[in-house]
């Protein structure tokens, strides 16, 4: 397989005209890039999150690129001309949030689910964009933007509700989207602890670990910790 694109999560190959596969690294980075560690297992653990994340997702009625986890590293995936925009639902106040908004208190209940978007460029760390910004750069129609918003509000109700039965707190999560070849707009990338803030009795079970300062071994037991909540084969 052609390796096509390196990121700093994953490695992209592509299997054929329609389909690409997303080998997840043993790797943990935080701050753009700046903390980078080896994570033994991390790759598989994340694999297996977004694999059962996803296939919950399609068994409710939305579209992903998922079609199948190996076992170990990699998913198969949809390839898809994808929308170079960071969609994120919060719940409660965290992370960036707080950086542009330092009146509110940490972990605050928002009253509804708010939903943002980020352009994707580590160059500009992902700056935050109006929804005049995407339609008058002509990334999205005010249709797309919209299905984007309705869709990730159920993905927000799905898995708020599935990790509650499980004593889990979604605090918020990172989403990004694609076009495919009959330009129908499907979730797409991955959702583990990587992209995903989760509490257990105040405790993160995600990447949050890292940038406070655990080390790489200790974000795996979470990880692991999280799988086996979640009844996660992994
Ligand atoms: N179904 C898909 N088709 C094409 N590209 C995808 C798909 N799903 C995810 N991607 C892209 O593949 C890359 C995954 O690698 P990652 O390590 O997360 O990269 P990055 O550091 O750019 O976030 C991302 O650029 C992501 O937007
Ligand atoms: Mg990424």
């Amino acid at each position: 397989m052609e390796l096509i694109y390196e990121g700093k999560a994953k490695r992209v190959y592509r299997l054929n005209n329609e389909r690409l596969v997303m080998e997840f690294k043993d790797e943990v980075t935080a701050f753009d890039g700046l903390r980078k560690e080896v994570a033994i297992g991390k790759g598989r653990l994340a694999a297996a999150q977004t694999a059962f994340f996803m296939s919950y997702l399609e068994g409710n009625g939305v579209r992903t690129h998922f079609i199948d986890w190996d076992g170990d590293r990699r998913i198969t995936v949809r390839a898809l001309r994808m929308v170079p925009i960071e969609v994120i639902v919060r719940n409660y106040a965290y992370g960036s949030f707080l950086k542009r908004m330092p009146m509110v208190k940490p972990l605050t209940r928002f009253s509804k689910p708010l939903v943002e978007f980020h352009l994707k460029s580590d160059e500009l760390h992902d700056p935050l964009l109006t929804m005049d910004d995407i339609t008058e750069a002509g990334l999205l129609t005010r249709e797309e933007l919209q299905e984007i918003i309705n869709t990730s509000l159920r993905v927000n109700d799905l898995l708020t509700n599935l990790l509650s039965t499980r004593g889990l707190i979604l605090v918020d999560f990172k989403l990004e989207f694609g076009f495919d070849g009959s330009g129908r707009l499907l979730l797409a990338d991955e959702m583990s602890g990587d992209t995903m803030r989760i509490l257990r009795n105040g405790k993160h079970l995600d990447k949050e670990l890292f940038r406070k300062g655990a080390s790489a071994m200790d974000l795996v037991k979470a990880y692991a910790e999280l799988n086996a909540l979640l009844g996660v084969k992994s």
